[in-house]
């Protein structure tokens, strides 16, 4: 993929990430993440593609390592599992007040495919056929990691994170040829021999440094392991319908993945899923995302008026949970 260094770079010097809005070369905002921002950048050499901001690297060897895992990460998922990822790119540079600012670059997916968009224009059936696709799609996952002990990866398998294709020339239906595209790749969790090969601390670099210390010995391991375990994966994806305001749909899902994790080719023991514990889960996690959002704007804060120092990352405004 060919990638436009010195116009990221021009972006990059004209960027005001409090207001992105006000950057020098016009951006629109496609998506806010918890370490990266994605950006369609206005340039005729970016215009197409979504360019996840990553200014979470220290040094070159750092971002030279998260790129090898990167690479490895989308090859594995597209040649070795069969999960398809758009077409995508990595490039990283040194800003003129020495930090370094890396780009996943992707293929701009059509806005009206990404799932989360999707579940408010299918009805109660096509939702269900989405979300059996989608645990169809992760099962190959799984049964890589159980084939390949020492070279497992993990995977979000949260419903913004998946692109379906032509969807509006299919009637908006979904049928077992309905075809997913998987896009959030910015987190390339795999292990070798056991040993997870990302850097937990890049999780935390964003996060601020007052918490850092409680999140690392709270959080970390838990949200390191938990995109390996497909029960888990699955009541996160589950979760994620009533942070889409569908709560409704939430027990026919339940019961849709007991059915499917019942099933004789799919050979994992599942554990049955309960309504009560997706709910809880839920109610967890949005608990502690609020709070995060509200620290990481404290630090803002903090850097603006009393450190005088540069904050560097991208906050999301409200979200609605
Ligand atoms: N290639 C793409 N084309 C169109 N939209 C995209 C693309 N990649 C990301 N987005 C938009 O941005 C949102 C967030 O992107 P993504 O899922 O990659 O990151 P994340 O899970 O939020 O963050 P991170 O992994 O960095 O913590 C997506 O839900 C989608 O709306
Ligand atoms: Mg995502």
């Amino acid at each position: 993929m060919y990638i436009d260094i010195e116009l990221l770079k021009q972006f990059e010097k004209g960027l005001d990430p409090e207001h992105p809005e006000n950057s020098l070369i016009p951006a629109s905002v496609l998506g806010y993440g918890e370490i990266s921002t994605i950006f369609e950048i206005e340039s005729e050499s970016t215009c197409g593609l979504a360019c996840k901001r990553l200014p979470i690297f220290r040094t070159g060897d750092e971002a030279a390592r998260y790129e090898q895992l990167y690479n490895a990460y989308n090859h594995t998922l597209e040649k070795a599992i069969g999960i398809s990822v758009p077409s995508y790119g990595f490039t990283s540079f040194k800003t003129d007040e020495g930090r370094i600012i890396a780009f996943d670059i992707q293929e701009k997916l059509p806005a009206n495919s990404i799932g989360n968009r999707v579940i408010h224009a299918l009805n109660t059936e096509n939702i269900r056929a989405l979300f059996l696709l989608i645990l169809s799609e992760l099962s190959k996952i799984w049964e890589f990691n159980r084939l390949n002990p020492d070279r497992a990866l993990g995977i979000d398998g949260q419903i913004s994170n998946w692109s379906i294709v032509n969807l509006y020339s299919l009637g908006a239906n979904i049928t077992p040829d309905t075809r997913l595209v998987y896009f959030d790749t910015s987190t390339p969790l795999m292990k070798r021999g056991g040993v997870e090969q990302l850097d937990p601390e890049l999780f935390l670099r964003s996060a601020p440094s007052f918490l850092v210390w409680i999140i690392r010995w709270l959080f970390l391991k838990d949200v390191m392991t938990r995109y390996y375990d497909a029960r888990l994966v699955t009541i996160d994806l589950i979760a994620n319908f009533y942070k889409e305001q569908k709560p409704e749909i939430v027990p026919l899902l339940v019961e849709a993945a007991n059915e499917f994790y019942s099933r004789d080719d799919i050979l994992l023991a599942i554990k049955p899923i309960t309504e009560k514990e997706v709910r809880s889960y839920y109610k967890e996690d949005a608990l502690i995302w609020t709070l995060f959002l509200a620290f990481r704007r404290i630090d803002r804060w903090l850097h603006k008026y009393i450190l005088h120092r540069p904050y560097i990352y991208i906050l999301p405004g409200n979200i609605k949970r």
